[in-house]
This record gives C-alpha cells, structure tokens and sequence, in this order.
C-alpha cells in the first residue's frame, strides 16, 4: 500500500476546495435545494405543498426539523427555521439541511433575507456540519459524500451582501474545522514537537512569524512547569509563539494563551480508563483552537496585533516524571508545590501567561479544557468564562453570542485563593474539594497579575456526544471563531 505522510490539518485544503457563491434565486437550477419554513406565515412556493400537508408528516417549521421531499431529479428539503430566525438559527437550519442531505455534493440554500450575518452562519452551518474526519479510516461512500459546492440563492439586489457573508463563514468554517482536525488527531500521531511543525507550515501559509521553544530552549527560558508536566514523557515539548501584525500596523496588542497538553494521562495522579481519559488526546483543544484562529486573521484583516502562546506537551507518568510533593520554579520565578500531577494545565499555562506579560501586551484571552469542574457545572453546551477586566469580558460574551459558542460568567472569587497556599512553595497547584473552575482560574490570575484578562475553561464544550446544530459528534472546534471575533471586538473597542 502506498503511504502519503499524515496530516494533521487535512481541512487546511479540504475546506477551502469547496466552492462557495451566492447567487440570484432562479438564475440557476438547484436541484438539491434547502428552503427555510418558519413556523408562522406562508409556506415559501419553493416547497410547493400548503402548512397542512407539511404538518401531516409532522413538520411545523421548528428550528433544526427538515423534512426531505424528493424530486424527479434532486429534491427540495424543507428546513424549519423557528418564528424569528436569529443568525444562530439560520447556522442550525443549514446544519440540520446539509446533514439531511448527506449524500450530496452540491448543495444549494433559498435564503430569503441574506444580509451578511446570515449568509456567514448559512455557510457556516453547511460546512461544519458536513465535516468529517476520514484521515485513519476508510470511508463508507454510501453514506456520505465529500461537499463540492454551497450556493445561496438570494435576492439580485442581495447577491453582493450575501457573496461577502458566505466568504467570511467559509473562512471561519475552514479554522473552526482546522481546529477539529487537531483535537481529533490521535496523541500518537500528534505530541509537542509536531504540534509545532504543524504551527510553523500554518503560520507560514498565513503570514505569521513563529518561534518555536524546544527542550532545550525551555530549560534556558526557565519554563519549570511546562517542564514539570514534560518531566514523565520520552517527547520533547514545545513553547510556541506565532505573532500577527496587521498590514496597517496596530498600537494595541492581544495575546492568546492555550494549553496545549498533547494527551493527558493525568501523570502519577493516573485518570481512571474512563471514555473522559479516551477523550484526553483532546487536551490541547484551547491550543488548537487559538492556532487555528490565529491562520485566518490576515484573510479577515483583523486590524490589530494578535500573538499566541501555546504551551504544549503531554503529560505522562514514568520513573522521570514530577512527582507528588515536588516544587517546580517557573518562568515568573514563583515556584508552586505539585500535589496533583492531572492540575497540570494550570503549570503549563503559569510559563505562557508569564511569556505574554514579558511581551507587555494589553489583553490576554486564554482559553483551555482545564476543569472537569467546567463540564459538571455547565455542562457540554457552555464554557465557563472568569476574568478581571469587564471591558474585555463583554467584547468575549459578544463574539460569543455572535459564533454561538456560549459562554457563562463565573465569579473570581478571591476568598478562596487562600485554599491554593503551600506550606513549601508560594503556591500549589490544587485547592480543596469544591469551586474547582474557581480555584483554576484563580491560580492562574497569579500570573496574569493586572492586565486585563479573560479566561475560557472549555472542558464542557470542546467535546459533542451527538449531531446537534453546528456541532458534529466528537470534537466540536469550540473557540476558533470566537477567538477571531473576540479579537475583531479588542480591535474596534
Ligand atoms: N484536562 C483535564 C480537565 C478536563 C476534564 C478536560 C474533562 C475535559 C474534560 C485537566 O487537566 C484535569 O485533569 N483536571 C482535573 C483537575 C483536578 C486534578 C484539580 C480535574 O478536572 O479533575
Ligand atoms: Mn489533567
Ligand atoms: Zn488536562
């Protein structure tokens, strides 16, 4: 059998070779055609049957419902779209039409009101919805067939609106699924160092300088808790930074921390071999997310600085790994005793964070699969989100609400830093028995010390265990689009 060298980003070309356009409704034949049904008013003519008919096959025009209706050629494809469609339901119903009609290539979508925002989460919906990750397994062509082609048909005076949207979603779907493609690949076949390879091929197609921190460089950088997490694993880590400046050039400057832990073990403080630990090759989720981020924001000429700072290693028990009771000192120079060797992102991120500040930039986002404490309280719909400045904590909730990749504000709580003092150390890496996001977070505002923050524990929604709306089973590439929002909303505010 011939052998092609792995890709970790296979979406990096798959995605953008679909072809996206918008297009005046009727210029064209479409002959696998999606039309959105409210759940009031007319039946658009394009379905052809009247409410009644369509509620005899159960279909009332709820968000997410679709009801197939084939043709002599083709079909059209009734898509509820709720009463009042917000973006967020257009980028459901585009999901729920594409999944609908699985074993289509060309796809097309009447979109009544296409103003941008819509036609960005249409695509945006048909896109991540039709993702797939086929790289270490043969797939069935029956079932399924490789997107070719998304057209909007919209109104001739929308054409130009809606042409511009769909561009923008088709280069948010591309990062947000360049995101999956990372959190799926396996640790075996994705550590630290091709994490950076990765990095380096990305950044240099995107227009970002990268400077890549091998093991020895971070024992020369003083990096004592990306080390400390490193110490048990036969693989090197890396400290990746990958910068962006606007061609305009930028007086602000963001930085993006992301815990990029390869595969987490839990260390000595082994995990259970549970379906959560499967899920551990995941860990660098927060990471992925931020790279994949970060190779979009030239296209989208996002006018301001960004840099990023990707910690990232695994996290392994073996005779060489930290151990309980062992005080690392990191690159802040603070030391933290290590009395739970799975509290390791907190370690790895301490270093990036520090990073950053040394780069005096003017915000920091991080974001990270850091708590199962996050997934308990929030569930896999929701990232918890804590930080100390509100400016900036807004501009995150509104990219949020806008990518539909929710958030909920936690408290910082300070009275309970006090639960993180060592008795050896300035700090440990772990609290008491409950707040667990709360104590993470304020772990690591030891670090950030007083630069505007906000901090994504995205234990929760990093992970689908189904087919719902944009999120496909698996990982669901949370917090690639909104980071890119978020940094359009630094920028502007
Ligand atoms: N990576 C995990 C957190 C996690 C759990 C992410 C479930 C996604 C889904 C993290 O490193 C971890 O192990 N956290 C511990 C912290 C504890 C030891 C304080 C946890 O949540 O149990
Ligand atoms: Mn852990
Ligand atoms: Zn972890």
């Amino acid at each position: 059998m011939p052998t092609t060298p792995f890709d970790p980003v296979p979406s990096a070309t798959r995605v953008p070779a679909v072809v996206v356009r918008a297009v005046a409704t009727g210029s064209e034949p479409a002959p696998v055609l999606g039309v959105p049904v409210r759940t009031e008013g007319e039946v658009p003519t394009a379905v052809g049957l009247s409410r009644e008919a369509l509620a005899t096959w159960g279909f009332s025009g709820t968000a997410g419902q679709t009801l197939v209706l084939p043709r002599e050629e083709g079909a059209v494809v009734a898509v509820g779209v709720g009463a009042e469609p917000s973006p967020a339901d257009v980028r459901d119903a585009a999901a729920a039409f594409a999944r609908a009609a699985a074993r289509e290539a060309r796809l097309a979508l009447l979109l009544p009101d296409a103003d941008d925002a819509a036609a960005q989460a249409a695509v945006e919906g048909v896109l991540l919805a039709r993702y797939r990750y086929d790289e270490l397994r043969t797939p069935d062509p029956d079932t399924f067939a490789e997107l070719g082609e998304v057209v909007l048909h919209v109104d001739p005076d929308q054409v130009e609106t809606a042409a511009r949207g769909a561009a923008r979603g088709h280069v948010l779907a591309r990062a947000a699924a360049i995101s999956r493609d990372l959190a799926t690949t396996p640790g075996g076949h994705l550590d630290a160092p091709g994490l950076a390879d990765v990095a380096q091929r990305l950044a240099d197609a995107a227009g970002l300088q990268v400077q890549v921190y091998d093991k020895a460089a971070c024992e020369e950088m003083g990096f004592g808790g990306l080390l400390g997490v490193n110490a048990g694993s036969v693989r090197e880590p890396r400290m990746i930074r990958i910068d962006y400046q606007p061609a305009g050039g930028s007086d602000r400057h963001l930085g993006l921390v992301g815990k990029g832990i390869t595969y987490d073990s839990g260390g000595i403080s082994l995990k259970p071999s549970n379906a959560m630990h499967a899920a551990m090759k995941m860990d660098m989720t927060g990471a992925g997310a931020i790279l994949a981020a970060m190779t979009v924001l030239r296209e989208l000429e996002v006018p301001v600085r960004v840099t990023a700072y990707l910690a990232c290693t695994d996290n392994m028990p073996s005779g060489s790994a930290t151990k309980l009771g062992d005080v690392l000192t990191t690159r802040a120079g603070r030391t933290i005793e290590v009395v739970n060797t799975d509290a390791e992102g907190r370690l790895v991120m301490s270093d990036a964070i520090a990073l950053a500040n040394e780069d005096e930039v003017d915000a920091i986002i991080d974001i990270a699969t850091l708590t199962g404490a996050a997934l308990m309280a929030l569930g896999p719909l929701t990232a918890a989100v804590f930080g100390n400045d509100d400016t900036l904590l807004t501009q995150v909730e509104e990219a949020a609400r806008s990518t539909d990749e929710r958030v909920w504000r936690m408290p910082l709580d300070r009275r309970y830093r006090k639960w993180l003092n060592s008795e050896v150390a300035d700090i440990k890496n772990l609290g008491g028995e409950s707040a667990g996001s709360i104590i993470a977070a304020l772990f690591l505002a030891e670090w950030v010390g007083d630069t505007p923050w906000a901090h994504l524990d995205i234990a929760g929604p990093m992970l689908a265990d189904a087919d719902e709306a944009w999120r496909n089973k698996g990982a669901t590439g949370y917090g690639a689009r909104l980071l890119v929002e978020a940094a359009e909303r630094f920028a502007a505010g």
